[in-house]
């Protein structure tokens, strides 16, 4: 029987139309290949909204995403609209659709490609072998802390405040989430906060050790994040599964990303306690090449593939999207930003092509 699927397409700024069309094609044999049906809706967020409406989004942007079955989110942000007050800036977008999805847990995999280990920065040795991912927490933390603002004090001077706060069910809500997903990986989960510093940090310790007690069967660690961060690029293969709050799993995740090769390869999902999540790739809107046909739509398409596993539970598709990725990389296609001598450098059209051409083989 035919399953029909609701997908709110949100393509953004930058190259996010460009990765995001390689997307639809995808699923659209994919559907056909699975017989699943998917009814796209587009809708406006980050720069594209504000030029469009005035606002990063639009509530009727989050109406339709609520109204999904799942969220595909390109990239958002730009030159152009980075000299807006933050609360109407594109990622004030990004940060309002995470909020109002209740999107609290951002599964961000950091996996080195057999084929693309020559991209990486880091030596072979280092990064060979290399499968991490990074739960962020993402509807809390020093993002949406309170008090927040710019404020003038008594004598004039200009006072910039975020505040880092995490509740115990916060916490808890989070490490449940990281605890599970270690058990289904190699059963390691390393805890990342400033504990030695920082008060909210102590707190997450304590409720991510007093968690551990109901899973056993996980290996639990903890790391302060600058301990974290120069482990990640020292020895990343001692990490499995890594859980930390919204700041530090910002940076962390960029960071294990690109142990990989290129940031242009990974994707994210973003859950809540029910409701669609938000697929996208960790990568931004890359306005330097925007338009140029250069952008590699291989984060987005995978982003696709998380969508199918953790979203609409069809784990047989996301795997065929996965191996149709493997496929052209092995047979040598690559965009800009993993090329290596030798291969064949493509566009993103067609990367796009490459792709549906090995999905149409099988
Ligand atoms: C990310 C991005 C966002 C974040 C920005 C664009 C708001 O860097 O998804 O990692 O900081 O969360
Ligand atoms: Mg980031």
């Amino acid at each position: 029987m035919t399953q029909n699927y609701r997908i709110t397409l949100l393509p953004g700024d930058g190259i996010g139309p460009e990765i995001m069309a390689v997307a639809v094609d995808v699923l659209k044999i994919i559907g056909q290949q699975f017989d699943l049906q998917f009814e796209f809706q587009e809708a406006l967020i980050g720069g594209a909204a504000i030029d469009a409406t005035g606002e990063p989004l639009p509530s009727t942007t989050l109406d339709t995403c609520r109204q999904s079955d799942a969220v595909l989110l390109a990239a958002i942000g730009g030159y152009k609209w980075d000299s807006l007050p933050s609360n109407i800036r594109p990622e004030a977008g990004l940060l309002g659709l995470r909020a109002g999805l209740g999107l609290f847990a951002n599964l961000r995999p950091a996996q080195i490609l057999p084929q693309l280990i020559d991209a990486s920065t880091l030596k072979r040795e280092v990064v060979e072998g290399v499968d991490i991912m990074v739960v962020r927490e993402l509807t809390g933390g020093i993002y949406f802390g309170k008090p927040k603002g710019i404020f003038t004090t008594d004598t004039g001077e200009k006072r910039g405040v975020n505040t880092m706060v995490y509740t115990e069910s916060e916490i808890e809500r989070i490490g449940r989430v990281a605890f599970e997903t270690a058990r289904k990986r190699k059963g390691k989960l390393c805890s990342v906060d400033k504990a030695n510093v920082l008060e909210v940090s102590q707190l997450w310790r304590d409720r991510i050790t007093k968690l551990s007690q109901e899973y056993p069967d996980v290996e639990l660690s903890h790391l302060y994040v600058d301990n974290a961060a120069m482990q990640l690029v020292r020895a990343p293969k001692q990490f499995d599964t890594i859980v930390t709050g919204n700041l530090f799993g910002d940076i962390l995740s960029d960071a294990a990303a690109m142990l990989t090769g290129s940031i242009g390869m990974l994707p994210s999902a973003s859950l809540g306690a029910s409701g669609p999540g938000v697929f996208e790739p960790v990568h931004g809107s890359a306005p330097d090449i925007a338009g140029q046909d250069k952008a590699n739509p291989l984060a987005q398409v995978l982003s696709a593939a998380m969508m199918l596993r953790y979203g609409l539970d069809q784990p047989k598709a996301a795997d065929r999207i996965e191996q149709a990725v493997f496929q052209v990389l092995e047979q040598g296609d690559r965009t800009g930003d993993i090329m290596s001598l030798g291969k064949n450098l493509l566009g993103c059209r067609a990367m796009g092509d490459a792709l549906i051409k090995v999905l149409e083989e099988k």
